[in-house]
């Protein structure tokens, strides 16, 4: 069986105001009537092919987890708490060594993005059976998704030859080309995006990560040994895993890595990035406005207007997102809606 590892440690700062410090976009309900982080543990649910998951998140987490775990009555492995964010490598690491020594580094791990919308059909399944038979067979997978724009925030997968699962050798993964490279690789054909899904035997991953990112390893293995329990929580150390290098799995190994594999995935996926992809989920209406909370709309169209609070009132805006949180109100074009994040870095410095 698989053994699920949620990555829950995120800060999703372009969903502004509504994702925030406190409680990121994983943790948000954004379409439908759970979190994405509620809808990725929906995923491994099934126990025929998962093992209980296991969370790794930030200590500042905790309790969001603990809570949208009980709400859907799934009980979670372990989750894992990073005294301070390294990114996703030392998070996949950190993991892979916690798996290893509770189920044997045979086990296979399936590592998750917790804040993407995904729709689980036969398609999904399909892939991750492909993904599982190439796993085992020592390969660390990657899901490919058709590119549709040379988007700079994805990691781009060159496929190559087939496998005999079905998947195909990777000839090169470039983790968030700048636009020139990306689109002369959408015009060149044969790239897929990067989903942020992985499979892998944990022995694979571990000594991956020992041959390219030794820091990460290292970093990660000591936080392990020297963790504390605390219920299901389980503390790294703070002094060993503050030592590994910030960087995220796709630039650590997956862009180094000769060993990775990719399945074509043509199952739905969204990464959530954005206000304009968040309108683009939700169920539109006539005038194909997406609209929830306490809000009135007059001659307004194409618009995404969300509020936790205060009700909204909007007239004669075509294109706009209106989003209003307790203490903070965004508004501005869809199509610019990739750039909150400039905003909320002003904001955090106090401007
Ligand atoms: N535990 C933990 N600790 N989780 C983290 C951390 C961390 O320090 N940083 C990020 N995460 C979680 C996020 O919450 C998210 O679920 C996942 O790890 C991926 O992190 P992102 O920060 O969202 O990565 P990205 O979107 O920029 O890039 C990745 O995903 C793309 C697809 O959405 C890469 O894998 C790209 O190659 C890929 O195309
Ligand atoms: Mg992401």
């Amino acid at each position: 069986k698989i053994t699920p590892v949620i990555m829950a440690g995120g800060k999703g700062t372009r969903l502004w105001p509504l994702s925030r410090a406190s409680a990121p976009k994983q943790f948000i309900q954004f379409v439908g009537d759970q979190t994405l982080f509620q809808a990725t543990l929906s995923r491994v649910s099934n126990p025929d092919l998962y093992e209980p998951p296991v969370v790794v998140t930030n200590e500042d987490f905790r309790f969001l987890v603990a809570e949208q775990a009980r709400e859907l009555g799934i009980t979670l492995a372990a989750t894992l708490l990073e005294p301070m964010a390294r990114n996703t490598a030392a998070a996949v690491a950190a993991a892979a060594a916690f798996v290893a020594d509770r189920a044997g580094e045979d086990a296979i791990l399936q590592v998750l993005a917790s804040d993407h919308e995904i729709v689980a059909d036969e398609r999904y399944f399909d892939a991750i059976r492909i993904a599982r038979e190439t796993a085992l067979a020592g390969k660390l997978v990657t899901f490919g998704i058709n590119p549709s724009e040379p988007a700079t925030g994805y990691g781009y997968i060159e496929s190559g030859d087939a496998l005999p699962t079905g998947a195909h050798a990777v000839k090169r993964f470039v983790e968030k080309p700048v636009l020139g490279e990306a689109e002369r690789m959408l015009a060149a054909g044969g790239f897929y995006w990067n989903s942020g899904i992985f499979m892998f035997v944990a022995s694979q991953v571990l000594s991956e990560m020992e041959t390219f990112a030794p820091d990460v390893a290292a970093a990660a293995r000591e936080s392990v040994d020297k963790a504390v329990a605390d219920l299901d929580f389980v503390r790294l150390d703070a002094g060993a895993f503050a030592r590994s290098p910030d960087i995220s799995i796709d630039y650590a190994i997956m862009e180094k890595t000769k060993k990775a594999a990719v399945v074509p995935a043509s199952f739905t996926w969204s990464d959530v990035g954005s206000w304009d992809a968040v309108w683009k989920l939700g169920t539109r209406d006539e005038a194909g406005n997406v609209v929830s909370g306490n809000a009135t709309l007059i001659d307004t169209r194409n618009s995404l207007v969300m509020s936790s609070t205060s009700h909204l009132a909007v007239q004669g805006l075509d294109n706009v997102a209106v989003i209003a949180s307790e203490d903070a109100v965004y508004i501005g074009r869809l199509e610019d809606s990739q750039n909150v994040g400039q905003l909320v870095k002003l904001l955090a410095a106090g401007k």
